[in-house]
């Protein structure tokens, strides 16, 4: 555990996307008497990051910075047909989907290599290949930060959604998370719908290995996404735009290639076309730019500035609706919280 009380720490290092902006301080803590002790000592107004990867830190903050460092992976229960692990909200997710695909418990291979820490997880409700992390997910224990008493969740309180849950909205301000149950399958349970799965494994193939899934995934994101160690980002910059069927049929009409799927009775357009056809693949503002092989994914070319991200991604919501009528919604935690 470190606390530092220097007027003003950097959190470069802190977040995925390395923008150079500062903290008054930081507090890492990897138990929950520490972090009450800490709540107690300095009060419950402080920002929580785990892995930093799903933050855009665009302003200096005003307020203590929290990493949550809660280690631990442990079998919980288990039966014929499942098995419940309850993992420390700081754990890394990576590590942890290999060890479930180690152990052959199924259900979190299509999320291999999400960067980030277990915590965050069900914050956004990650999601790749077809999975979201609500489908393995059984419950939580969080630590109200006013009251400093633990209460546990489960999946019905979470309201979960595309890339939404209530630790995104209502309880972003009240609660830590400080560990996660998932319900994992003994016996498999493949799910390869998406593309670049459900072409490559195909459907009279007798047995899919766990290991097989993975690798692809691992595959076809390394072939695409950069890596944030390399050249930092958050991932997806912007949500999936939902819209309802007769928005869709007039969309599909003018712009027959659009990339869609179909989202219960909506549909989902792919903002990573509607960026690259607007022109903004591999393009570059200043230190930014949008990445050549994944227009949804900006990077920071180095010694990016919070203006400059703010300009890029401000330009791209622009033309995007001028040419589609779409508003495409940034899809990390922007802090200082602001309006976009
Ligand atoms: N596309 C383009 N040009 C691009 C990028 C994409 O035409 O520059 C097209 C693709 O050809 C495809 C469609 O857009 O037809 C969708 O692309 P892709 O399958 O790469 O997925 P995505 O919708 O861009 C989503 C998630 C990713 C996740 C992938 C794979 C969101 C916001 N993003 O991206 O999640 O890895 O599906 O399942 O839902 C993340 O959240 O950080 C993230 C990377």
């Amino acid at each position: 555990m470190t606390n530092s009380n220097s007027p003003k720490i950097s959190l470069k290092t802190y977040n995925s996307f390395q923008l150079d902006v500062s903290a008054p301080c930081i507090f890492e803590f990897d138990h929950v008497d520490a972090l009450k002790r800490q709540i107690e000592k300095n009060g419950s107004d402080f920002i929580l990051l785990g892995g930093g990867s799903n933050v855009l830190l665009l302003g200096d903050l005003d307020v203590p910075v929290f990493i949550n460092r809660i280690k631990g992976t442990r079998v919980t229960s288990s039966d014929d047909k499942n098995v419940y692990i309850t993992v420390g909200a700081g754990e890394n997710w990576s590590d942890f989907v290999e060890y479930s695909v180690a152990n052959n418990f199924w259900g979190l291979e299509n999320l291999a290599l999400i960067p980030g820490t277990v915590g965050a997880a069900p914050v956004q409700n990650i999601g790749a290949y077809g999975v979201e992390v609500e489908s393995c997910f059984f419950s939580a224990t969080l630590l109200d930060r006013y009251s400093c008493q633990e209460i546990i969740v489960t999946k019905q309180d979470c309201n979960f959604g595309y890339r939404e849950s209530r630790f995104k909205s209502q309880w972003k301000d009240q609660y830590v998370i400080l560990d996660v149950t998932f319900q994992l399958s003994r016996t498999a349970k493949p799910t390869l719908e998406y593309p670049g799965l459900k072409d490559f494994f195909s459907a009279d193939q007798p047995i899919i290995s766990q290991r097989a899934i993975f690798d692809r995934v691992c595959f076809l994101r390394n072939s695409k996404l950069p890596d944030p160690r390399r050249l930092p980002n958050v991932g997806s910059f912007f949500k999936n735009p939902v819209v309802q069927k007769p928005t869709f049929v007039e969309l599909k009409e003018k712009f027959p290639n659009i990339a869609s799927f179909a989202f219960g009775d909506d549909f989902k357009i792919a903002a990573g076309w509607l960026i690259d056809q607007a022109g903004w693949r591999g393009k570059c503002l200043n230190t930014v730019g949008m990445h050549e092989h994944q227009a949804l994914v900006m990077v920071n070319h180095g010694g990016a500035v919070p203006n400059d991200v703010r300009a890029l991604y401000e330009e791209i919501q622009h033309d995007v609706l001028k040419q589609y009528g779409i508003f495409l919604e940034v899809e990390p935690t922007i802090f200082p919280t602001l309006k976009v």
